[in-house]
């Protein structure tokens, strides 16, 4: 069976360029935190930004890109994909809003940052469930190799080199 994929999905796009401007925004908080020292307070918000923002982004987006082309399965949800771009970028935005405001304000920041924890979380769950299900690819494929290929799978399996 031949899939036709697009050259680059929305999302894919969205999120590479999402994890761009999420690095701009770090090292922007990070210079001014270097250079005005008592802004470190705001070290879990340049760290969010960092790790969740401009690594995690990117890690989706390629990831998103290159699994269903390694594994020659289409992706197992689009929208789901789509979705889950809107949950990391609005989770994150609340996250880091959060981060800020539990400086001043504890008890709003913390309510705030448990939101937007929420969202960010529930979009990497949808990313885990994605990449999952394309790396075992459609049910009716999967069932077709299992029916025609057992014996060539343990085959396979067995004269590979051990080391
Ligand atoms: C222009 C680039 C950057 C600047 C100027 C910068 C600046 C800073 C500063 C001033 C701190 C606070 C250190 C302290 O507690 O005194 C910090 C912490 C931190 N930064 Fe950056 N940073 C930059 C890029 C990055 C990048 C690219 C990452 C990760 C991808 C990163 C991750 C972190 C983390 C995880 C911490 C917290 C470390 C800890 O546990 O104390 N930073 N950064
Ligand atoms: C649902 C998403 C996440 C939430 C709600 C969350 C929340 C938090 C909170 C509340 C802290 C303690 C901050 C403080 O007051 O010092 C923290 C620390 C930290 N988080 Fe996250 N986080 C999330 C995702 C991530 C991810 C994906 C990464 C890395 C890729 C990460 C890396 C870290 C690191 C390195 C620390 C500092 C640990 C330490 O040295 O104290 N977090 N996070």
């Amino acid at each position: 069976m031949r899939v036709r994929m697009p050259l680059m999905e929305w999302f894919v796009r969205t999120f590479l360029k999402a994890s761009l401007a999420w690095l701009s925004l770090g090292v922007t908080l990070g210079v001014a935190m270097a250079a005005h020292p008592m802004w470190t307070v705001y070290v879990p918000a340049h760290m969010h930004v960092m790790l969740v923002g401009f690594v995690t982004m990117m890690i989706y987006g390629v990831a998103y890109h290159v699994i269903p082309r390694f594994t020659g399965h289409p992706l197992h949800n689009r929208r789901a994909a789509e979705v889950h771009w809107w949950l990391a970028n609005g989770g994150l935005a609340l996250m880091v809003s959060g981060f800020v405001t539990r400086v001043a304000r504890p008890d709003l920041g913390t309510v705030v940052l448990a939101a937007g924890g929420v969202l960010s979380a529930l979009g990497a769950h949808i990313f885990v469930y994605l990449i999952w299900r394309t790396v075992d690819g459609p049910a009716p494929l999967k069932a077709l190799a299992e029916r025609s290929m057992p014996q060539a799978a343990t085959r396979s399996a067995r004269s590979l080199p051990i080391a």
